[in-house]
Parts: C-alpha cells; structure tokens; sequence
C-alpha cells in the first residue's frame, strides 16, 4: 500500500495558480445521463479517477460507446432511453454514485441487472435508493434484506410518486428523478436540504422537466417522465471539493498565496467556503464565469489565522465531503469548532467521524466524536505521527494537509486510494512548495 510523507511546521509557503481536475460528481453524471440520450455528445476536463472510472465501465457494459479522445476528453454515444440487457454484473467498483444513480436507471429497463462491487461500496446502505424504488414499482433485491449490495434491479412498469427523502443525498434524489423519466405521471420529491442539483441542471439542458421550489425546510422537485434526453456537450467545473484540500493548505502553511482556476462554485457545493470565511480565511472569488451549465470562478487564497466556529443544518449539506479537511481547519483555529447534523458522516467510503477522529488524535488533536458531527478544541501544536486513510480518498488528503502543519514527519498510509477522485494530488501539491515525498 503507498504512502505519502509529509513535513510540517516551518516549512515552505504554498505558491502559484493551478488548475484543478474536473468535478467527479458532474463527471459521473455527464457519463451516465448522455448514455440515455439519442445521439453523441462531447465531455471535456471529465475526471479520470476511479470512480469515474467505474461509471464509464458500466456505461459500456450497458452499450453506450464511449470514444477516450484523451484521459480528459470523451465523446459518448448514447444508446436512448432504453438499455440493452448487460451480459454480466455491472461492476461499480468503490463509486456510491454509480451504483445509486443506476440504480435508478436500472428501475425503468425492461431487465433484471446485478450492480456489485468493491468490500468498501458492498458495506454502504443501499435501502434508501431500493425502498422508493420499490413503491414506484421496480424490485430491487438485496443482501441484508435488500438493503446492502450486490443489489438485483428487476425494472418495471414505474409510476410516479409523491416521496419525502428521509435524508438530503443528491444520489438518492438523482436516482429518484431517473426512475422518474420512465414513469406514468410526475414524480415529486420533497429533499431535506440543499442536495447538490447537478442531475437537475442537466436533465433541464437534456430537455427533461424538472421544477424545483425551495421552501422552508427543504426543497420540492416536480420531475415529469420522458421519451428521449437530447445529448448534451459538456466543459466539467474544476473540482470544489478538490479545491477544498489546498484552500486549507494554503490557508494553514503561514505566507501561502494559491490562486486555483476554474473552480465550480455550485452554492449546494461552497459550504465550506462559507465556513471558512466565517473562520476568518481570506479567500477572493474572481473571474466568476460559466462551464456546463454550472456557476465557475477562480478562488485566490492565502494565509490566515482562524477561529473555531458551529456548523450545522444546511451548511452542513452543502459541505458533506469537506468536513475531514474542515476538522484538520479546526485544529488550528482560535477556540471551539462544533460540527453537528452530520450523522450522514458515518455512512460514506467510511465512518468519518470515526476514523477522522481516530487519525487527528493520533497527530495530537484535541477532537472528539458526537454522533452527529465532532467537536474540536484548537489551536493545537500537531506533532508528526504514522497514519492511515481507512481506504478513504477524502480522509487521506485531509491527513497530508495535517502533515503539512505537524512538527516534523507526518506517513500518511494507505493512499492508493487518493486517485479515486483526486488523480494527481501529490504533484500539485508538491508543485505548489508542499513537503510532501512518497
Ligand atoms: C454525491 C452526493 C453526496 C456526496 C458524494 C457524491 C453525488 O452523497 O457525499 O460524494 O455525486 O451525488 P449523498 O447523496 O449520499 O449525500
């Protein structure tokens, strides 16, 4: 397993602009809804990570041709609505939102599938895609009583439901709003939170209805079925929640100064760009633009001392995959930092708060668990240690970005899995000054 070393405290200040890889959930969908429409359609910066990876195997499992005109750029052929049965177990590898999104798609085909993959995806809850599948008329079968994977989805004749999402996952709405296209009458989704709104973008610019209304509490989506999604050309965003690691790198690494280029700063996605500015962080947003239907923009950022703040509700939401680098953030900032209504923490690639904790502390960090979210005491002096990222892409950046402010040497383990979503981490990092060797 690799290993990433990282020297802290007295280090080097992070300099110079970098332009990030293209955005995993968008790069998902742009695969995965241009394989049901009607005709060619040309990704650009599309992710090469893992699990993106893993939605372009299934693409073509399930007979969409995808031409790789280069690791970042795609024409994918759609096949139209309906899917030829695939010949064997769609493998989604470590990627929830393959396997969820699919899901979805699987429910309004005229065949039985078997999505499977990794040990890490085949422990993730699966009930809250299978049960609204399952009212809208599809069987989907499961381990555990249908609720953990390999999941079977047997598609039907669906119909449209009125269905209250228990949490705010943008996967499950995305596989709801799917399902939805095949299904007698209009679906409506009442979500929780402020769930990223990629897949309604998209369908939207397919030609799909899909109205959205924001009230109090949450968010009701009015999607209709349709006959045909028309392809749609796409630019993906720079990554935010790539961009996350280095804007509190720079921000932690005294005398930084990074601009990142061409950033997605979708407002379901910059929580943690409002957290950290409330934190006292100095980060600009320049140049604000558009690229594939989505609000971009440059983020310039330099150093800055913090204080600890309470995150919670929808802030939460529009900052679920940043809280790691937001606990290491918090380590070094003046006072508490409390995080709460981030019980959804527990169920990603691994139990967050658990395994954040357990690494922070083992750097020194005055953090502990709640269960939903964590408290941190800061600031605190993190000293060098051993570590391990559990198999968690998220987990391990944040632990390099740990190391960065450590006194002395931080071995981050287990990092084979940083290119899961953030394929050339290390050398941006490093070409930017940061510490960091294999
Ligand atoms: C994602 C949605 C989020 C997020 C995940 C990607 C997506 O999960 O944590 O990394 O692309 O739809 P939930 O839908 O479970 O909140």
């Amino acid at each position: 397993m690799s290993h990433i070393r990282a020297r802290g405290a007295g280090g080097p200040p992070l300099r110079g602009r970098v332009a990030l890889p293209g955005d995993k959930s968008i790069s998902h969908r742009a695969i995965l809804l241009n394989m049901l429409a009607g005709g060619a359609a040309r990704v650009t910066n599309f992710l090469p990570a893992g699990d993106c990876r893993a939605s372009l195997r299934v693409a073509g499992a399930l007979g969409a041709e995808v031409e790789v005109l280069s690791p970042t750029e795609l024409r994918v052929h759609g096949r139209g609505m309906v899917l030829p049965e695939p010949d064997d177990v769609l493998d989604c590898g470590r990627s929830g939102t393959t396997m969820r999104l699919l899901a979805g798609i699987l429910a309004g085909q005229p065949f039985a599938a078997v999505l499977s993959g990794d040990a890490q995806l085949r422990r993730r809850p699966m009930a809250r895609v299978a049960e609204p599948l399952r009212l809208m008329g599809a069987t989907v079968l499961g381990r555990d009583g249908g609720r953990l994977p390999p999941l079977t989805v047997q598609g039907g004749a669906l119909r449209g439901i009125e269905y209250h999402l228990p949490v705010a996952s943008a996967q499950v709405k995305s596989a709801l709003l799917l399902a939805g296209l095949y299904a007698e009458g209009p679906t409506t989704l009442h979500v929780p939170g402020p769930a990223r709104d990629h897949t309604e973008r998209m369908l939207r610019a397919m030609g799909a209805e899909v109205a959205t209304r924001a009230g109090d509490g949450g968010h009701t989506l009015h999607a209709g079925p349709a006959a045909a999604l028309a392809p749609l050309d796409l630019a993906v965003p720079g990554d935010f929640s790539s961009a996350a690691f280095l804007l509190v790198a720079a921000t932690l690494v005294p005398g930084s100064e990074v601009v990142l280029e061409g950033v997605g700063i979708n407002p379901t996605r910059t929580g943690l760009l409002d957290v950290l500015r409330a934190m006292g962080a100095e980060i600009e947003v320049l140049d604000e633009g558009s690229a594939g239907g989505e609000p971009v923009a440059d983020l310039a950022v330099r150093s800055a001392g913090l204080r600890g703040v309470e995150v919670g509700g929808d802030l939460v939401v529009r900052a679920i995959d940043e809280l790691p680098i937001l606990a290491v953030a918090a380590t070094q900032a003046r006072g508490e930092t409390l995080v709460r209504d981030a019980a959804e923490l527990r169920v990603k690639e691994t139990d967050r708060v658990a395994t954040t904790v357990a690494e922070l502390r083992c750097l020194g960090a005055a953090i502990e668990a709640r269960p939903d979210g964590f408290l941190v005491q800061g600031p605190t002096r993190l000293r060098g240690a051993p570590v391990d990222s559990h198999g968690d892409h998220r987990l391990a950046m944040a632990l390099v970005v740990a190391g960065l402010v450590a006194e002395g040497e931080t071995v981050v383990h287990d990092c084979g899995c940083i290119p899961d979503s953030f394929p050339g981490f290390e050398a941006l990092l490093a070409g930017l000054g940061g510490r960091i060797a294999p």
